[in-house]
């Protein structure tokens, strides 16, 4: 580890000094029908868009082509399951001969190129099967997480108005069947956007009734289509075609509609797995996240079959399934080289097993990096991985929007030294820096608003679906020539950064982004309720889980822990078990500013144990001392 033999230096000068010759060069590792006539062109889309004209297919890239390369007989998608007891290797010729027999079977539903096909399913590899399938056909998929709820599914249905929904009879969590079917019937039941079918994955575990007319047995159509010797070729797509639309928590209770490309996607996909992540074709990859995650859309499905990789699919968790030593049974028995999660994982499995005493029970000899992302990486967290596993652990930021890694430590093009609290520097491409509120340039080790100047590079938004002007406003308007990543912190005078929080409402629950914003809304329809407030509080496994302070309305005489639990309930209902929402506390008032504002920053530091001062500007002090004694009484260790 020497920052003077990393190529990354002259990488990334290169990249700055010479944009379209650099990613020129990179889309050479793509298969292109027809090449970009500009490499970027910044009058075109809302900054400028990536390889314009250019004419290309994703699944040829992640599939196809690896089959004419001579690859169909290696492993494509391992997928492991402990909560089923299953494993299944799909090689490539498989992949292939499965996902054209399925984007036939969607053909026959009239799906083509630009119609959206919302899936809604688990863990199971009928779900990568699905959105390749959709990437075949140049339809836009919109893969939604399996523990939201049925409101959050209409939402989204509503938004990109699906010609059909896949999804599967049921999700397997620990200990408990999630039956999928209900939530769906309910979600087409409160959406405007009715589908035109739904093709459901009968699973074992539990059979889901189907409702004539509308509901397919995706068994059915698929033995029947690969009977029928049913094949759909690659459609040729435009670069700048959307590939799939990812819904993300916004600041309000509407998410927000990410849109991916087809070229940019690939190019800066591909070039991470080599130079970020340093894998090669044919090594076994393993990002343990989901699909209904940008994490799982980039590092379980796309990039390492771009690379030619072996990716598991995995249907597990870190612990419970059936112990803390579940990870080290999994790289042992695929021969993993590469790990990458969320720190939440890792904190699970520490809690279990302090001593990583699991880890040698298992032939780890092939593992070579732990990558972490998703939330921020805590020292303690990071050093523990790397006393128990004995490989590089590094932490690498970034978001939904982007895709793929904002900052990183180059494995590929030689690691920096890391430092412990930063995800080191910004990957090529990305101009990152620190500014004060007029987009004002700080100096080194200044915590400020971290903005890349645009355009951005590849792989990134290009917009909000079917919404340019949320998008302006929501990234781009408030500091003019960069993108608001509405992430704060500094960097140092090596130029890595330090990510520290978020500067709007949004919190990370388990490296799940969700919306404070949103659960108020929630919190706010119950009947008896008058006022709310949600902040994130520290927690030692998920980093952060919801707390929620609620008013009573006055003359509301039932007990308060009465209403408290049907809050718990209804955030369960409305967005689903993923937002971890365990904790409503009734207060007689809610801390606020002379002006009104609720002050959220001060009750979370309370809640943390952290420093905190008096706000000049505060109502009432009084107020915080109550806030204070309520969390002590429900046992937050912080207050
Ligand atoms: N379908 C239905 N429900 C789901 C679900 C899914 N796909 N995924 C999670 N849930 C449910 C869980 O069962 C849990 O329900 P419960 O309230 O009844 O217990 C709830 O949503 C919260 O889930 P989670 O936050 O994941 O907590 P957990 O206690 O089940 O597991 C970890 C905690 C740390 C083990 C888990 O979050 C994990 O494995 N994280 C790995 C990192 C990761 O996937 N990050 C994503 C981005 S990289
Ligand atoms: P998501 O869009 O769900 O990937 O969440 C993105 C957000 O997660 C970022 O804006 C950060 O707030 C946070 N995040 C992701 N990775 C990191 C990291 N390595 N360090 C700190 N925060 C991170």
């Amino acid at each position: 580890m020497d920052a003077r033999t990393s190529r990354y230096h002259d990488v990334f000068a290169w990249a700055q000094r010479d944009p379209e010759g650099f990613w020129a060069e990179a889309a050479q590792a793509i298969d292109w029908y027809e090449p970009a006539k500009k490499i970027f062109d910044p009058q075109t889309g809302v900054y400028g868009r990536w390889f314009v004209g250019a004419v290309c297919n994703t699944c040829f890239n992640a599939v196809d082509r690896h089959v004419a390369a001579g690859r169909a007989a290696q492993a494509a998608i391992i997928y492991d399951s402990p909560v089923t007891g299953t494993t299944r290797v799909l090689t490539y010729g498989e992949l292939q001969r499965e996902v054209a027999a399925f984007a036939a079977v969607l053909q026959d539903f009239g799906v083509g190129k630009g119609d959206r096909v919302v899936i809604y399913m688990p863990m199971v590899p009928e779900t990568v099967v699905a959105m390749l399938a959709c990437a075949r056909l140049g339809a836009v998929h919109s893969v939604v997480f399996g523990g939201f709820a049925a409101r959050e599914l209409a939402t989204r249905i509503d938004d990109c108005a699906p010609k059909l929904v896949l999804s599967a009879s049921c999700g397997i969590e620990p200990g408990r069947v999630v039956a999928y079917k209900p939530l769906l019937d309910e979600a087409i039941a409160l959406a405007t956007a009715k589908p035109q079918a739904c093709i459901i994955l009968q699973r074992p575990q539990l059979a889901a009734p189907l409702t004539a007319g509308r509901d397919y047995d995706w068994a059915n159509l698929r033995s029947r289509a690969l009977a029928a010797g049913k094949t759909a070729p690659c459609v040729p797509v435009l670069a700048t075609d959307p590939l799939y639309i990812l819904y993300t928590s916004g600041t309000t209770g509407k998410p927000k509609g990410v849109v991916r490309d087809n070229g940019g996607h690939m190019v800066a996909l591909r070039w991470s797995m080599q130079y970020l992540y340093g894998v090669e074709p044919g090594e076994v990859w393993w990002s343990a996240s989901d699909v209904g995650w940008v994490v799982g859309h980039s590092y379980i499905v796309y990039a390492p079959l771009f690379h030619g990789c072996a990716s598991v699919l995995y249907e597990g968790k870190p612990v419970g399934t059936p112990d803390a030593g579940a990870f080290w049974r999994v790289i042992s028995e695929h021969g993993v080289v590469a790990l990458f999660t969320a720190p939440t994982a890792f904190r699970a499995i520490k809690k279990e097993d302090p001593k990583g005493a699991l880890v040698g029970k298992y032939d780890l000899s092939r593992f070579r990096t732990l990558f972490l992302a998703g939330e921020r990486a805590d020292p303690d967290t990071v050093k523990w991985a790397e006393e128990v596993l004995k490989v590089p652990v590094i932490d690498h930021w970034w978001q939904t929007e982007t895709g793929w890694a904002i900052a990183g430590n180059p494995v590929g093009l030689g690691m920096l030294p890391v430092k412990y609290g930063s995800p080191t520097v910004a990957m090529p491409g990305y101009d990152v820096q620190i500014v004060d509120e007029s987009a004002r340039p700080l100096p080194p080790n200044t915590m400020g608003s971290i903005v890349i100047k645009l355009p951005l590079p590849p792989s990134c938004l290009p917009t909000l679906w079917q919404q340019d002007e949320r998008f302006r406003e929501s990234y781009l308007s408030e500091f003019p020539g960069y993108y608001k990543t509405a992430d704060a912190g500094f960097k140092d005078e090596d130029g890595y950064l330090y990510i520290m929080g978020r500067t709007d409402d949004i919190i990370n629950v388990a490296g799940h982004r969700l919306s404070t914003g949103g659960m108020e809304e929630v919190l706010a329809s119950h009947p008896d309720v008058a006022e709310c407030a949600v902040i994130g509080i520290a927690d030692a496994v998920k980093g952060e889980v919801p707390c929620g302070f609620v008013v009573l309305k006055a003359g509301v005489d039932r007990p308060p822990a009465e209403i408290e639990q049907e809050i718990v309930a209804l955030v369960r209902e409305k967005i689903g078990p993923v937002a971890s929402f365990r904790l409503a506390i009734t207060v007689p008032r809610l801390p606020k500013t002379r002006s009104g504002k609720i002050l959220r920053g001060t009750m979370k530091k309370i809640a943390d144990g952290a420093p905190w001062t008096m706000p000049a500007t505060i109502d009432d002090p009084a107020i915080l001392d109550e806030i204070g004694s309520a969390l002590k009484e429900r046992g937050v260790v912080g207050a």
